[in-house]
């Protein structure tokens, strides 16, 4: 058992304190806000994460995690303090970290005890050497700083946490390698390593991973904008060279481009970080260019199947950045909408959870309707920008009935051509040949 405090309590704050107390550990989650503290103390969890909501319960309940506005309580009966703080984009859209050398200065002035420092916020190689320079402005006894990137997907979150494919702590201090190394024990089975290396190494490889990840991504979309042109099926080629083992099947679903609150902002701060040593990520540079265009790719298809698309009403289903969210941040859903407003087209727009959200960035500037069909009516073609379950398998009468014409581009190609020429769609999708239907001949 440690006894680890958790400051600051967003998305990847919560997760870990819980998943901590959830492993035996004593955790105080530490948040500025009181009315948050206040919520979490009567068991309610702030943010959307499945599963996360039974062993937040289960562990307030074993007294194993509890919340505090008080950092200096907190931190005198900790071991390990995770800082879990926000790292906001700055002007220049490189990583604000203000917040964390804030706390990081503070903690300095309030340890008494040799103390485990770890950053669990995603933050610019170096960030570790910063937060010990701020921590020892005011510090008189000793202490480490661990650097331990998460690699939680939404809606995962709690699974990856407790089952990660590896574990990376960077730090030199041989206590803190020997405490982090405990502290992790429960998390580490066969094949699942936990991966001791120094800080900046650990920082990076945060970095590189998503930016790998959205690289495996935008190559499979260029090779499907490649198939469109050639008539080859992006799907038979995903297969067949997802089975090649040094591949791999995952991230090879093309699409209109990756969004969320990860990607985008990693892959431009890995740009930024190489700029300020004069140093050009050409392949990271072409991600970010070629992932701006994939996003409106359906637009420019609209555009070239009806020429001016003013006055014409689309249906959109799908709002948030990925299924079963209801985060929109840089979802591509958004710049489908901005381009089709552009272009002075209307939009009846449907998603699960994404909606409230969406209403208070745009206002009336869309409509929104109660379920997936009322958006289709009268509108001239359906748009798919989010693969939600509820999309896969509709009633396809209803919606050749509701449809003013029979017609969908699916940005996730949730649909199988088969399929779509039996029910006599016109049907776009990505990097996989368009349906046309045929047309009704009288018989002889
Ligand atoms: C990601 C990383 O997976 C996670 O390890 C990291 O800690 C945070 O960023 P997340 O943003 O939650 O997680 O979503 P993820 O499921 O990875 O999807 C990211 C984006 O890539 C989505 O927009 C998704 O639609 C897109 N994507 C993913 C594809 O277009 N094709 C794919 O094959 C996979």
């Amino acid at each position: 058992m440690k006894k680890i405090a958790v400051v600051g309590t967003g998305y990847v704050g919560l997760v870990t304190g819980t998943c901590f107390a959830e492993t035996g550990n004593n955790v105080t989650c530490v948040d500025i806000d009181e009315r948050k503290v206040e919520q979490m103390r009567q068991g309610v969890v702030p943010i959307y994460e499945p599963h996360l909501d039974v062993i937040f319960e289960r562990n307030i309940k074993a007294n194993r995690i509890k919340f505090t506005t008080n950092l200096e309580e907190a931190v005198e009966e900790a071991e390990i303090i995770f800082l879990a703080l926000p790292t906001p984009p700055g002007e220049d859209g490189s990583a604000d970290l203000s917040y964390v050398l804030g706390v990081a200065e503070t903690l300095g002035k309030i340890i008494k005890e040799y103390k485990v420092i770890v950053d669990k916020s995603t933050v610019p190689v170096g960030t570790a050497e910063l937060v010990t320079e701020a921590v020892a402005k005011h510090a008189n006894v000793p202490f480490a700083v661990v650097s331990n990137p998460e690699f939680l997907r939404e809606g995962f979150a709690v699974d990856d946490f407790l089952n990660p494919d590896r574990v990376v702590i960077g730090t030199e201090d041989e206590k803190a390698k020997q405490i982090m190394t405990e502290l992790y024990k429960p998390f580490i089975r066969d094949g699942h390593p936990l991966i001791i290396m120094d800080e900046k190494s650990a920082e990076l490889t945060k970095y590189a991973a998503n930016s790998f990840l959205a690289t495996k991504i935008t190559f499979m979309n260029e090779i499907s904008n490649f198939c469109e042109k050639v008539g080859a099926d992006v799907d038979m080629v995903r297969k067949g060279i997802g089975s090649d083992s040094r591949i791999g099947h995952k991230f090879l679903y093309p699409g209109i481009g990756f969004g969320g609150s990860c990607f985008p902002k990693d892959v431009s701060a890995l740009l930024k970080s190489g700029k300020a040593v004069d140093y050009h990520f050409e392949i990271i540079d072409a991600v970010l260019r070629v992932n701006e265009g994939q996003k409106t790719s359906t637009v420019d298809k609209l555009v070239s199947y009806y020429g001016d698309l003013s006055g014409y009403t689309f249906a959109l289903w799908g709002l948030a950045f990925k299924p079963d969210t209801d985060d929109i941040r840089e979802a591509p859903a958004l710049y489908i909408i901005e381009k089709l407003l552009q272009q002075r087209a209307k939009i009846k727009a449907y998603d699960p959870e994404a909606m409230e959200n969406v209403k208070a960035l745009l206002g009336d500037k869309i409509e929104f309707v109660d379920n997936q069909y009322d958006a289709l009516e009268g509108a001239e073609a359906l748009l798919i920008a989010t693969e939600w379950g509820a999309f896969r398998n509709p009633d396809f009468d209803k919606m050749k009935e509701l449809l003013a014409t029979p017609t969908i581009f699916d940005g996730r190609n949730i649909f199988e051509l088969d399929r779509m020429e039996t029910e006599g769609f016109y049907y776009s999708s990505m990097g996989r040949k368009t349906i046309v239907p045929r047309p009704v001949t009288k018989e002889a």
